[in-house]
């Protein structure tokens, strides 16, 4: 059965903006998403909203409902009461262009800072097969759809604004993880996980694995992994010693 729900969406641009009221038809089955195309479609025409897929594997349709963060396109109008006001905003941690779309570009550059994939020199085609076991650890990590929902839910950058220079965020520690956990993978990523990248920063709150949509566990099978990783290489008295007489070794 339809019902007309109470939207309330934020309209604006980087100058600012305001949150305004709108009343839309709601059929059964329907999901955020489609109750903005309808407003866009009947009273809204210059709404900007983001989307591509509608099918929670493009990553773009990413915004707040209610304050949290959730891709409008999997967020059932069920969960809602008739009666219930649904806010829709943008992500808070980026900057708007207009409306309920953001300014990701931030992702795009700590995308770039991580160095790539490093294979051994020489190694020819086929002279390494992987075994099952290695697939499987990454095989999570690469269900990842860069929706940056968590990056957006990350206290650490979502109210330290300052701090985005310093911390690349729970998405790309689980790029970094990947890499470090990958067998013929041979640059050492623990350093520069730790002072390229702000893990240190993270304080595993687990806000970021909350939100994420493809349920990928970024806290426990990434994060923490990748922080005991970095103690036993700062903390072991055989690497420590080894760095002390490099160190003395080059003055
Ligand atoms: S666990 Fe770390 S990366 Fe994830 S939200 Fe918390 S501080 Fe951010
Ligand atoms: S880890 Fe999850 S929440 Fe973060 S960008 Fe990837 S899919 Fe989105
Ligand atoms: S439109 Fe692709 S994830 Fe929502």
């Amino acid at each position: 059965m339809g019902y007309d729900a109470s939207f309330r969406v934020w309209r604006g641009d980087a100058d600012g903006g305001e949150l305004r009221d709108y009343s839309v038809p709601v059929n059964e089955g329907e999901v955020v998403l489609d109750i903005i195309h309808r407003l866009q479609a009947t009273q809204t025409p210059d709404l900007a909203v983001r989307w591509n897929c509608k099918a929670g594997k493009c990553g773009s349709c990413s915004a707040e409902i209610n304050g949290r963060p959730r891709l409008l396109c999997m967020t059932r109008m069920s969960t809602f009461a008739e009666d219930e006001v649904v806010t829709v905003t943008p992500m808070r941690a980026f900057p708007v262009i207009r409306d309920l779309v953001t300014d990701v570009s931030f992702n795009y550059r700590k995308a770039r800072e991580i160095p790539s994939f490093t294979p051994p020199p020489g190694l020819a085609p086929g002279e390494y097969r992987m075994q099952q076991i290695d697939v499987a650890r990454s095989q999570e990590f690469r269900k990842c759809i860069e929706c940056f929902l968590c990056q957006n839910t990350c206290h650490v950058v979502r109210d330290h604004e300052d701090n985005k220079e310093a911390f690349s965020g729970p998405r790309f520690f689980i790029r970094i993880a990947e890499l470090e956990m990958h067998p013929l993978d041979t640059a050492d990523r623990r350093d520069a996980a730790q002072d390229q990248s702000g893990l240190g920063l993270c304080n595993i709150t687990k806000c970021c694995t909350e939100v994420c949509p493809e349920d990928i566990k970024i806290t426990d099978n990434a994060i923490i992994p990748m922080k005991e990783r970095v103690v036993d290489r700062r903390y072991d008295p055989l690497v420590w010693l080894g760095n002390k007489i490099f160190r003395r070794g080059e003055t």
